[in-house]
């Protein structure tokens, strides 16, 4: 199988690339940061403290997370229901930060995803998956770009979403979450040691494509 691994922090663009790229490909995309969403939103349902360890630890065997393609977009299933619509609230993105950190959440995400690179050709997007989930990924890419920048794209999807966005505090959110995605003692958001870095500052999307279907073709 072919396995092609994006990572980097939040913002960065990894999704609407690695899907863009899965297309031209053929390729499965999997969003992981879905997985630890759906986790995170398990847990807030539950009624879990975000602080609490033990808490976290001992409820996150529970649910059934699966994923599966329905006309080529990724559904996440949270013990059978489709719960996308509720993965990209700000609330779920703190509390999936926190619980990503747990090594009883990562462990089990981490069969899920392992599983599905070794059954299918997939372009998988995340903050570990060069350096741990897919460390024999044939092409790894870390793509980054500048806080200002991230934090500018995600205050203009939220927009055109017709959602309320404050830029100030969206740039705060994602530095907060970038500390700790990178400071974690697990998994943290890393770039591998055989990696390409992407930075997409001052990229547009049509270039960001190019640019790696131009090492993938390298490589493979
Ligand atoms: O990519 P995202 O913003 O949807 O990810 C949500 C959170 O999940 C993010 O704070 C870090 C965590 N995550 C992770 O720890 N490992 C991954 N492979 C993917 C996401």
């Amino acid at each position: 199988m072919i396995n092609i691994a994006i990572d980097g922090p939040a913002g960065a663009g990894k999704s609407t690339i690695a899907k863009k790229v899965a297309a031209e490909k053929n390729y499965i995309y999997v969003d992981t940061g879905a997985m630890y969403r759906a986790m995170a939103l398990y847990l807030l349902r539950s009624g879990i403290d975000r602080e609490d360890a033990a808490a976290i630890s001992a409820a996150c065997g529970k649910p059934e997370i699966t994923i599966e393609y329905r006309d080529g977009i990724q559904v996440v299933l949270l013990d059978g229901e489709n719960v996308n619509e509720f993965l990209r609230t700000p609330r779920v993105s703190d509390m999936a930060s926190r619980s990503s950190a747990n090594p009883d959440v990562r462990a089990k995400l981490l069969e899920l995803q392992k599983d599905l690179a070794r059954r299918e050709n997939v372009v998988m997007d995340g903050r570990d998956i060069g350096t741990v989930v897919l460390p024999d990924a044939q092409v790894k890419i870390f793509l980054t770009a500048s806080v200002d920048v991230r934090a500018d794209r995600r205050y203009r999807e939220l927009i055109e979403k017709g959602e309320k966005a404050d830029l100030d505090e969206i740039r705060a959110q994602i530095k907060e979450r970038d500390e700790r995605d990178m400071n974690r003692p697990i998994s943290p958001l890393k770039q591998a040691e055989d990696a390409v870095l992407v930075d997409t500052s001052d990229m547009t999307i049509d270039e960001v494509v190019a640019a790696i279907m131009h090492i993938i073709e390298e490589k493979i």
